[in-house]
């Protein structure tokens, strides 16, 4: 990402009008979706108000009419500053962890239900040992991991068996794709022996819906035991292969205590492959380059430049990180104004990634800004975070979802509701949970064609 220096403006305070507006209809579609776990009929909710799209514009008219100056408002006792300028969230990304630390009190109230070690949410001292060790295990530098042959076999098989699923029925939705993606998730985090642990993910689930009610709902000390026992089953004798391995080998006291997060997120890059997976069905030059590089593709864990790009275009499109929160440690400046420690502060993902005045194809498919560079230099694009906190596990996101996306792609969907996909404009808004594919009848080439 570019380095020139941030321009600081003074954040204004909105109108009590201006801010009810921002909670009702840009903040509270955030969190009614559900922070941490999406709830189905929000989502579908969602899609149908395009609740992104209304953001955008009250963003954008804000934007304007205080020249991109931060906007501070209360929600109850609380200051919260939504910023509308990149230079803005580079501030506050580069600036993580002091003075601006993702642990926010919103973030520690959601994250402690399951992951109370997490380094997301862990204070400065304990963040100096676990980002390390994040950053070791999950190889967060390296495009391909170490272990990225076992990762992509894990996939080949939860793939082969969701492409017969679809063959017998002459359908794929995102309850049975989940269920695949959740075999893979358990096996390349944990360990084939891990694969059908369903009671595992539904003890997450149900940890992580008493997340989305952050500090409102009591904490499940007794569910958490099992999370924890489960998850530590599988470290006792680590299969080779598995994030679990690299746990084990690298060990620290907070060590296991930084899986429930992975196996958390990598839910989100489910969701990703899943709508990349239904522009591509509605979009025969999309899924045309994916088969293309599939084909030409070596064994193994290959890297896919066109699948990755489309993976992150997705999340460009469709965030999954809805907001990137943070909270000071102590006052910051801002031109002429200083904020007291404990604000906290907003970026909102889908109005920066939709930005039609900053980005000429903002609301269109392009994993070619990623494949140029483009997007990856512009502070304003942060699906997957920036700075000292940024995700450690995207590049094993790329590689487990490119490799999904690549694999079904081959199958020959087509998408339910594929007249809003193919073609640009993009809805701003779309329900994963609520996407259909169907079968085209006459092809069966299905993604165990290779390897
Ligand atoms: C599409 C999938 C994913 C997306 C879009 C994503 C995005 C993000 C974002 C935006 C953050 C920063 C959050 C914040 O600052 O508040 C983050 C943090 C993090 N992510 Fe991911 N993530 C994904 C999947 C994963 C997976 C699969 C793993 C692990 C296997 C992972 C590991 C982490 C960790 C450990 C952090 C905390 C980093 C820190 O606090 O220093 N993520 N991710």
């Amino acid at each position: 990402m570019t380095s020139a220096p941030p321009v600081a403006r003074a954040p204004v305070d909105l109108t009590p009008a201006e801010a009810a507006r921002v909670v009702r209809s840009v903040l509270a579609p955030l969190v009614a979706q559900g922070a941490v776990v999406r709830r189905p009929r929000m989502t579908a909710w969602a899609e149908r108000r395009q609740s992104d799209r209304t953001a955008r514009t009250i963003l954008a008219g804000l934007r304007e009419r205080y020249d991109g100056a931060p906007l501070v408002l209360r929600v109850g006792t609380r200051r919260l500053v939504v910023v509308t300028h990149p230079d803005d969230v580079r501030r506050l990304l580069a600036g993580t962890p002091d003075p601006f630390t993702p642990a926010s009190e919103e973030k520690r109230g959601a994250l402690a239900h399951f992951q109370p070690d997490g380094v997301l949410i862990s204070p400065p001292e304990d963040r100096s040992e676990r980002r390390p060790f994040n950053e070791a295990v999950l190889q967060a530098d390296r495009p391909v991991h170490d272990d990225g042959a076992a990762f992509v076999d894990a996939v080949a098989r939860a793939t082969g068996r969701l492409a017969e699923t679809a063959r017998a029925t002459g359908r794929l939705d995102a309850s049975s794709f989940a269920d695949a993606w959740w075999s893979v998730v358990l096996e390349v985090v944990l360990g084939p022996g891990a694969r059908d642990d369903r009671r595992l993910v539904d003890v997450l689930g149900a940890l992580r819906r008493d997340g989305n009610w952050s500090w409102l709902r009591p904490r499940r000390p007794w569910l958490r035991r099992e999370l924890d026992r489960r998850v530590e089953s599988y470290l006792h004798e680590p299969a080779p292969g598995s994030l679990a391995d690299g746990v084990v080998a690298l060990g620290g006291p907070a060590a296991a205590g930084q899986v429930p997060h992975w196996l958390f997120a990598f839910d989100a890059a489910g969701a990703a492959t899943l709508r990349a997976l239904a522009v591509a069905s509605a979009r025969p030059a999309v899924r045309d380059r994916l088969r293309d590089e599939w084909a030409r593709a070596g064994a193994g864990p290959a890297l896919l430049p066109y699948a990755r790009a489309c993976v992150l275009e997705s999340v460009r499109l469709w965030p999954t990180t809805l907001a990137i929160l943070r909270e000071s440690s102590r006052p910051t400046r801002w031109d002429d104004r200083t904020l007291p420690a404990g604000s906290g502060f907003v970026v909102v993902s889908s109005f920066f990634h939709r930005d039609t005045e900053r980005l000429p194809d903002a609301d269109s498919f392009v994993p070619e800004g990623w494949l140029d560079g483009r997007h990856d230099a512009d502070w304003g694009l942060v699906p997957f975070s920036g700075g000292p906190a940024s995700c450690p596990g995207r590049n094993l996101v790329l590689l487990v979802a490119s490799h999904g996306l690549a694999r079904l792609a081959e199958l020959d969907l087509h998408v339910a509701r594929g007249r809003y996909l193919e073609r640009d404009p993009l809805p701003c808004t779309m329900d994963h949970l609520g996407l259909r594919f169907g079968l085209r009848p006459g092809r069966v080439a299905g993604p165990a064609r290779r390897r």
